[in-house]
């Protein structure tokens, strides 16, 4: 089968700035991907380049098995959707809707026809006749959905669609999209620097940093087995804790050093011994218990609650963040006992930060 698109070897260069470097990704037709990364680390320019509205410096770029380099934005048959919604202020939403299938010389009862059935899909059958300043973020941002879903593309690409709405609204449309996606068999790119959006709506994660693809595969299979340090630390939150750790004599278990405390853990590996190391542990994988019980003891420091769960900070060098469900025991100012499991533990290389 062929992929509906396809990247291979795609470099990008604003002047001398090196924006996406050797990108190869082939997405399959309904995969619904999503590119996280720091600010800066190329999103919006991988997806600019798909839309055709960024040209490629080298590299090739395929949507529907078709060759894109000569192919203009217009021509390429994507839709984008971006966080600003860019709707027409003085056209109705029916409008906004009907306008490009209008340029493109459909008839007016048509277009009015094709707006109806999408405003069903997406809930906006009882706003057609408002104007963009009567509606909500979340109605906005659905008209601007609704613009891309009326022109049957052959791949939908989201920036940051739902940064500007509030915590909620966010919860609740990333759900709609996942859905009208499915519902559609559709094609999605998804950019987003929130790692829990894509960890939650996405078949396909990107882990992307200063324009390469640090890592690419499922959620949890990233979660799981983090291919690098940047990745551990990037997806999962709160972030995971890393150790340093020097590798002991018998090759099977490693020295940490937390200022006050050191301790000798056992990993599931055979290295070298005194090779360093950074240990990886995920705050969700470390259980308190009563001093004196655990792997080894350490001071508390700042406990949070939100109820559901509980964050506790041990004072150590450098600090662990420990995260328990529900409200907890722990107590600022006081020593517990923390355990985890070598099953649990990630091992990266100190200096390349490669997973060992
Ligand atoms: N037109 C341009 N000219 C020069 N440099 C650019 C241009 N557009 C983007 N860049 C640079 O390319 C890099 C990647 O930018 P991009 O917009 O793709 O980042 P991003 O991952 O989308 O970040 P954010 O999460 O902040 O939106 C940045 O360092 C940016 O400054
Ligand atoms: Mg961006």
């Amino acid at each position: 089968m062929t992929n509906q698109i396809e990247l291979s070897g795609v470099n990008k260069h604003y002047g001398a700035f090196h924006a996406l470097k050797n990108i190869n990704l082939s997405i399959a037709k309904g995969t619904f991907v999503a590119l996280v990364g720091p600010s800066g680390c190329g999103k919006s320019t991988l997806l600019r380049s798909l839309a055709g509205l960024e040209s490629i410096s080298a590299g090739e770029l395929k949507i529907a098995g078709e060759l894109m380099t000569n192919v203009p934005p217009r021509k390429r048959d994507v839709a984008m959707v971006f966080q600003s919604y860019a709707l027409y202020p003085h056209m109705t939403v029916e409008q906004n809707l009907t306008y490009s299938l209008r340029i493109r010389g459909v008839a007016k009862a048509e277009a009015k026809k094709a707006a109806e059935e999408v405003a069903a899909t997406t809930g906006l059958s009882h706003l057609l006749k408002r104007y963009p300043r009567e509606l909500s973020g979340g109605q906005r941002q659905r008209v601007a959905m609704s613009r891309a879903i009326i022109r049957h593309p052959k791949a939908f690409l989201f920036d940051e669609p739902l940064s500007n709405l509030d915590a909620a609204l966010r919860v609740h449309m990333r759900k709609e999209i996942r859905a009208l996606h499915d519902r559609l068999n559709a094609t999605s790119v998804y950019v987003t620097h929130d790692q829990i959006e894509a960890m939650t709506m996405a078949d396909h994660v990107v882990v992307m940093r200063e324009g390469i693809i640090e890592q690419q595969g499922r959620p949890l299979d990233l979660y799981d087995t983090p291919a690098n340090k940047f990745v551990a630390g990037f997806i999962g939150s709160p972030a995971m804790n890393f150790i340093p750790a020097v590798v002991a004599e018998d090759g099977s278990s490693v020295t940490i050093d937390l200022g006050t405390v050191k301790h000798t853990l056992s990993v599931d590996h055979q290295l070298q011994p005194g090779r360093k190391v950074t240990l990886g542990v995920r705050p969700e994988h470390i259980t308190i218990t009563s001093p004196g019980q655990g792997t080894f003891d350490v001071p508390v420091g700042v406990v949070e609650s939100t109820g559901s769960s509980t964050f506790v900070t041990a004072e150590t060098t450098p600090e662990l963040t420990i995260v328990e469900t529900g409200r907890g025991n722990a107590r600022a100012g006081e020593t517990i006992g923390i355990s985890v499991n070598a099953a649990q533990l990630h091992l990266f290389d100190e200096t390349s930060g490669i997973r060992i």
